[in-house]
């Protein structure tokens, strides 16, 4: 097992725990001085397979636990659902100590967690992920929050988790698709923080990682480092350094939204969003040019598009970038890479770069 610590302003902070077997959660919850009762919430795929082994676990360390099974999927991800949690948290009597407990991937903890920061104006929240996506990203950070119908995570609140429990050999029962958008945020990371991660996931491949899961532990874990360190700097997204997350996202959003979140998944349009943002700084002289065919060939070898499959409407996706929340002024605003390991912000470009650019990734 591997821990990572969360380091946060005026003394707070967690630990994230790499590795740690979800029978196991329930006696290491009992330094946070927690009520008995408490809400596991799931969805179903996730539920079925791995909630009774934590249930149990909870048990044997003296919790009552009640658990909350919601619909899988992003189309769950919304006020109506958060409600019925409300609901059965009314039903499983919790209290201001209660524990809030998020098993699933990135919408079970988005979900939970909205729920966890707003009933009873905030319970503890331990995290749980078990996806790629959510063990590298979405369960750090204390980013929480639900969809509206007119748009992806309006809704929302920062809230801290007690404790980041990520039980690895989850991942075994993870589809492929779900890995491989797992891996574009891992690719991520490598791009505006560690060149290592490029490195090894140049050599490995799915099956690899399926044989080694000391591997796996070792990039989540750098990845988890990578997500902390910037949380830390920045824990409320105010002062840029969280903004260097978003590399790949300005395009993958809008791409996203244009094909109204049904023929990309989130890691497919974020990495022809790294591609995208890659090409950009190519042509400003900020990146060099012959660093694209690299980061393009590991996102091929990961099964991940470097330019959309079929074309889309330009003006579309302009105007979705110019709704993005990182858009000031009507200005586009992009994450790109300098070097190897490091990204920055850019705003000033000639229109006609940006052209050029969404031309060569299909748009
Ligand atoms: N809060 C943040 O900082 C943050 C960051 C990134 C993404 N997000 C959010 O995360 C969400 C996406 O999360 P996701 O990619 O984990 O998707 P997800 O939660 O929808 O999970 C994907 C699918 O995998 C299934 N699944 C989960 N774990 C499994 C396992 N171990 N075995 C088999 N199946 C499993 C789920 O049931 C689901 O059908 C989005 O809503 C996004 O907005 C939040
Ligand atoms: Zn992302």
């Amino acid at each position: 097992m591997k821990t990572v610590p969360v380091k946060l302003f005026a003394g707070r902070g967690y630990f994230i725990k790499v590795g740690a077997p979800l029978r196991d959660l329930g006696r290491n919850l009992r330094p946070f001085g927690l009520s008995r009762t408490a809400l596991v919430v799931s969805d179903r795929p996730v539920a079925r397979r791995y909630a009774p082994v934590l249930l149990r676990g909870l048990r044997q360390a003296g919790f009552r636990p009640a658990l909350a099974v919601v619909p899988s999927g992003e189309a769950a991800k919304n006020l109506d659902t958060v409600r019925r949690l409300y609901r059965e948290g009314v039903t499983a009597r919790l209290d201001r100590k209660s524990a809030v407990v998020a098993l699933g991937g990135g919408v079970v903890g988005d979900m939970a967690g909205f729920m966890a920061a707003t009933y009873l104006r905030g319970l503890p929240l331990i995290q749980c992920p078990t996806t790629l996506l959510s063990m590298v990203d979405s369960s750090i950070g204390g980013k929480t929050g639900v969809d509206l119908p007119e748009g992806k995570n309006l809704v929302g609140a920062f809230w801290q988790p007690k404790l980041v429990w990520m039980d690895l050999s989850v991942l075994k029962t993870l589809p492929p698709r779900e890995w491989r958008t797992g891996i574009a945020e891992v690719v991520k990371y490598g791009v505006i923080a560690d060149p290592d991660i490029l490195a090894l996931l140049e050599k490995v491949d799915l099956a690899v990682f399926r044989r080694r899961p000391d591997l796996v532990e070792d990039i989540v874990a750098r990845s988890a480092r990578i997500k902390a360190r910037v949380v830390a700097q920045d824990e409320n997204d105010t002062r840029g350094q969280r903004e260097m997350l978003n590399l790949g996202h300005t395009f993958g959003h809008a791409i996203e939204a244009v094909t109204r979140y049904g023929r990309y998944t989130h890691g497919e349009a974020i990495a022809v969003g790294m591609c995208a943002a890659a090409r950009l700084a190519g042509r400003m002289g900020i990146f060099s040019k012959e660093n694209v065919p690299r980061l393009e060939a590991l996102l091929k070898r990961w099964g991940l598009p470097c330019r959309v499959r079929r074309p889309l409407p330009r003006r579309k996706i302009l105007a979705a970038m110019a709704r993005d929340k990182k858009a000031y002024a009507g200005r586009f605003r992009f994450v790109v890479p300098v070097r190897w390991g490091e990204a920055k912000s850019l705003s000033d470009f000639p229109r006609s770069a940006l052209d050029k650019v969404l031309t060569e990734i299909g748009i």
